[in-house]
């Protein structure tokens, strides 16, 4: 497809009259997902308990959308969320791993409680598709690079673990009760709206934060770990065509870049992409349940549902530097 002044991002052109529930979409992936799914005509509700969501992402979307204030785990906010949805996106999750390993029960019941929650009330309602979004973080330390889907998991966090389960149950759903459940393992997304503000929060989005806020960035560890960073862009692509294919229902499939890049290597580019060469970032100790490299190899995205990179790393970088000078969190 080719890119014009509409489409920037080439994304896929869904001419979709069915109605989706975005779950998590007052969060960073979730409110981007959505945005483009009413641009592409869809009719829209969305799911959060605001608990790491922003309702200024919200009041950021475009268009029409029903919000629901709740928790996927409450049936009836749930019920509501659901009523005349052919399309679930799952983006809801407490998405990070040191949240994870200081409160697991928090996690469990958000990522594992929430998903298998969703997922029966899918069944049992008008829903045919259901796009998980699920994560990286389920292979672990192994050393062998590209990640394939192949590999065995060996989750290292509480987060990890429960965001495989999700894998599961999403095969188990197809397998048993044939809903058509797509599981897209994210790979470090990143873009606009995504919360620089927490010790929790991605990478890139807390350096360029420090950076533009004259702080010193964080590097927990010797700065050597390597990441494979994922534009937001090319996830949201990601999502529409994987609720447009008619294959993979079951399959896990790498969602991602495609390359690596060490956090030294990532600093040295935001430094000068935002012109602050002089910044020396503070060492800190290794967070517990962090992996140490990670790249993955999209070729079953691409053979499942279509996957193409319309966003690179180095442009992504320069957008979200971009969109940040712009934003609520530039002081
Ligand atoms: N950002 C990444 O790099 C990345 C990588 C791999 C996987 N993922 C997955 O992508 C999804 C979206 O992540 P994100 O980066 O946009 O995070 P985010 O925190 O911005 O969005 C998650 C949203 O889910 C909402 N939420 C959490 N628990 C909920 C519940 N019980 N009920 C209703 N809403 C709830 C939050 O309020 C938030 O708005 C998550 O499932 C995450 O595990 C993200």
């Amino acid at each position: 497809m080719l890119a014009s002044a509409d489409n920037p991002f080439q994304i896929a052109n869904m001419s979709l009259t069915t109605k989706c529930l975005v779950t998590g979409g007052a969060g960073f992936i979730g409110s981007n997902l959505a945005d483009e799914l009413i641009k592409q005509g869809a009719k829209v509700s969305i799911i959060d308990n605001l608990v790491t969501g922003f309702r200024e992402n919200l009041e950021e979307i475009r268009g029409d959308f029903e919000f629901i204030e709740g928790d996927i785990n409450d049936d009836e906010a749930l019920a509501r969320a659901l009523e005349g949805v052919e399309i679930v996106f799952h983006q809801a999750a407490l998405p990070s791993v040191p949240r994870s390993v200081e409160n697991p029960q928090e996690t469990h019941e958000a990522c594992v409680n929430g998903t298998f929650k969703l997922l029966i009330a899918s069944r049992d309602s008008a829903v045919k598709r259901f796009v998980y979004a699920a994560s990286s973080s389920a292979y672990g330390n192994q050393e062998t690079l590209p990640k394939v889907e192949t590999m065995c998991a060996e989750p290292l966090s509480p987060y990890a673990a429960a965001k495989l389960m999700g894998e599961h149950y999403c095969a188990v759903f197809h397998e048993v009760y044939g809903l058509e459940t797509l599981s897209l393992r994210y790979f470090n997304v990143f873009g606009p709206r995504q919360n620089p503000s927490s010790f929790y929060s991605g990478v890139i989005s807390r350096f360029i934060d420090a950076l533009m806020s004259d702080q010193t960035p964080v590097i927990y560890g010797d700065g050597e770990q390597s990441r494979d960073f994922t534009y937001i862009a090319n996830v949201v692509d990601a999502n529409l065509k994987a609720a447009q294919t008619d294959r993979g229902f079951g399959k896990v499939m790498n969602t991602a870049n495609g390359e690596r890049i060490t956090l030294n290597e990532l600093l040295e580019v935001l430094k000068d992409l935002t012109g602050k060469h002089d910044v020396t970032p503070d060492h800190q100790e290794e967070r517990a349940g962090d992996v140490k490299h990670s790249q993955a190899d999209n070729s079953a995205a691409v053979e499942y549902y279509g996957y193409e990179k319309l966003v690179g790393l180095e442009e992504g970088l320069k957008r979200t530097v971009d969109w940040w000078k712009q934003s609520r969190f530039a002081k």
